[in-house]
């Protein structure tokens, strides 16, 4: 990572007089891409800020084999645009987990070379999850299988429960499904995906290297009250929901700290306006427009930018045994305004934090 000083001779990286910031260009470990008009409107955001992506296959209907999988590939590859950033991005997929995900798929996944890990969605706790793991010992032969032969579980970490309290679903989850879980299949290569709670914290660090978990920028820059400020902000609704200040501290303690467990999973989840401004909205946040300028916000203001490289760049890609990239990218300290609104098909998409200035742009 290099930086760039208005004047010499400062001491501290930390320091606001830092003018640009360069690093190894990051890789987005979570992702949602949808498809279609969709697609085909957020991709080259993601293409611009990232060299690669982990695509989340919550898609309707899911992306449940390894064909569908390669199909969607070719899908996402034909709406990059043409341009430098676009042909060197490069999505790598994931499978849905369901009840009935056969042994051979996994290995079916394994041999393609194109599938990277299997994503779980207890059903119903999330956008498109209705066809996600109703008991995860309905999965047990696959996550044997998965253990065996190192492909990650990549975790929507929340009981669907209606009777646990929204806020506790995260690290009612921890305590009922993943340690058993790892207990059973102790070298399972596991994700705990968009951690928010201290729990999820503890849990990750206390676990082996085969754990690791992704932390989004919208988690390290809000908690709850973001939710209610001044009145309801679909915006800001996610899932898991944002929790309260004490565990944004601990998320932003872990992305700090150097720790190679966690990195950067932007979580960026693009929904229409009307879908999220609604009686019942959608819950997702869009940060793949300016998903970097988001956590070099996040990490200055924890006096840690030079953390940054490691948590976006090096330890994701290290996790998923992936060469970490050569090319960079350049921020710069300059103020802008983000849109107050985005092209999305024939609807439009509202991005996180619309209409406000952001201190860090990406060149
Ligand atoms: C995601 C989506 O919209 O696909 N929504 C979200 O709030 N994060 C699904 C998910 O990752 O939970
Ligand atoms: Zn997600």
């Amino acid at each position: 990572m290099r930086w760039r000083w208005r004047k010499s001779g400062e001491a501290s990286p930390y320091n606001r007089s830092m003018q640009t910031l360069t690093l190894i260009r990051p890789d987005d470990a979570h992702l949602h891409l949808r498809d279609g008009a969709a697609l085909a409107a957020v991709a080259p955001h993601t293409a611009r800020q990232f060299a690669r992506a982990i695509v989340m296959p919550n898609l309707k209907p899911p992306v449940t084999t390894t064909a569908q999988a390669a199909a969607y590939r070719e899908r996402i590859l034909a709406a990059m645009p043409a341009g430098p950033a676009a042909l060197t991005f490069a999505p790598h997929m994931t499978l849905y987990l369901t009840d009935s995900t056969p042994v051979a798929e996994i290995d079916r996944a394994r041999d393609s070379g194109i599938v990277r890990a299997v994503k779980y969605y207890p059903a119903g706790a999330t956008t498109h999850s209705d066809a996600g793991v109703t008991a995860v010992e309905n999965c047990f032969a696959v996550l044997a299988r998965m253990e065996e032969i190192g492909l990650p579980l990549l975790v929507h970490g929340e009981v669907t429960d209606a009777e646990v309290d929204i806020f506790d679903r995260e690290r009612v989850f921890i305590e009922r499904v993943l340690t058993p879980l790892l207990r059973r299949f102790p070298r399972l290569r596991l994700v705990l995906e968009h951690i928010t709670t201290r729990e999820g914290v503890q849990f990750v660090e206390s676990t082996g290297s085969n754990v690791a978990g992704t932390l989004t920028a919208h988690h390290l820059l809000m908690n709850r009250n973001a939710l209610f400020a001044g009145g309801v902000r679909p915006h800001n609704y996610c899932l898991p929901v944002l929790k309260r200040e004490t565990h944004r501290q601990a998320l932003v303690h872990a992305a700090v700290s150097g720790n190679p467990k966690f990195f950067l999973g932007t979580d960026s989840a693009p929904h229409a306006r009307q879908a999220k401004e609604a009686a019942c909205g959608c819950a997702g946040c869009y940060t793949a427009l300016h998903a970097l300028e988001l956590y070099a916000e996040a990490f200055e203001d924890a006096g840690a930018l030079d953390k940054l490289e490691a948590f976006a760049s090096f330890y994701g890609a290290d996790f998923y045994g992936l060469p970490r990239n050569t090319s960079t990218v350049t921020l710069e300290r300059a103020d802008w305004r983000v849109p107050d609104s985005l092209p999305f098909g024939d609807d439009t998409l509202t991005p996180l934090r619309a209409g406000e200035v952001l201190r860090w742009k990406l060149r």
